[in-house]
């Protein structure tokens, strides 16, 4: 997968703001923004930022502190060099930080993710008391067996994980959903830590 990623780093964030893509990832943004709870000062992690398109959208309106981890290190150039947001080469599984975050983003990840169990328990570990945790899921739909065939086709695995099961994962470690906006091809989510 790491492979994978490398190679479309470079292009990903130009390919992201054209084209269908392009409406698609502005309609995904604008929702997850319209979601958030967000302050001046707040401390942002993104868990498999890719080339940052959220954070960098995040610092334009926000005066954030940002932390972005990516397996890939090509995207994580990209973030550092091209956006110059604070990003580090990292499993999501392997990242430990003395910090604790505000808002934890996980979005477009979790189809990559055969157990995404470890997203909950490493969001608990590193949010705030009263973090928010917003996940951006693709519904278990026809649209989406064909980005699934598209992927796995290409030798990156994927999974579609139903809603329900997420959420009961999280419960798990104490997020609470507060808040879903469902658009054609996902679901996007906020969860408290209770
Ligand atoms: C489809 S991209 C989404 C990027 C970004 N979140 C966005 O929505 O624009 C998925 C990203 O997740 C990263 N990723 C997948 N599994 C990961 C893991 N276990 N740890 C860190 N990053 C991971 C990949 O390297 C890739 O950059």
């Amino acid at each position: 997968m790491n492979e994978y990623f490398n190679q479309r780093a470079q292009d990903y964030f130009n390919n992201s703001q054209s084209g269908i893509w392009g409406l698609v990832k502005n309609k995904e943004i604008k929702t997850v923004i319209d979601l958030l709870n967000i302050e001046n000062g707040f401390k942002v992690l993104d868990l498999g930022c890719g080339p940052g398109i959220y954070l960098k959208h995040l610092k334009d309106k926000y005066s954030i502190e940002e932390t972005g981890i990516d397996l890939s290190p090509q995207m994580i150039s990209y973030a550092k060099e091209k956006l110059n947001l604070n990003c580090i080469v990292s499993d999501i599984g392997e990242y430990e930080s003395k910090i604790k975050f505000n808002i934890i983003l996980c979005l477009g990840v979790f189809e990559f993710l055969n157990n995404p169990e470890i997203i909950f328990k490493k969001s608990n570990s590193l949010s705030t008391k009263d973090g928010q945790l917003i996940v951006l899921l693709p519904k278990n739909n026809f649209l989406n067996k064909i980005y699934k065939y598209y992927h796995s086709n290409q030798g990156c695995a994927t999974y579609l994980h139903k809603k329900e099961a997420i959420i009961s994962l999280a419960k798990k470690y104490q997020f609470e959903l507060k808040e879903e906006k469902n658009l054609f091809h996902c679901h996007v989510l906020k969860f408290y830590l209770i």
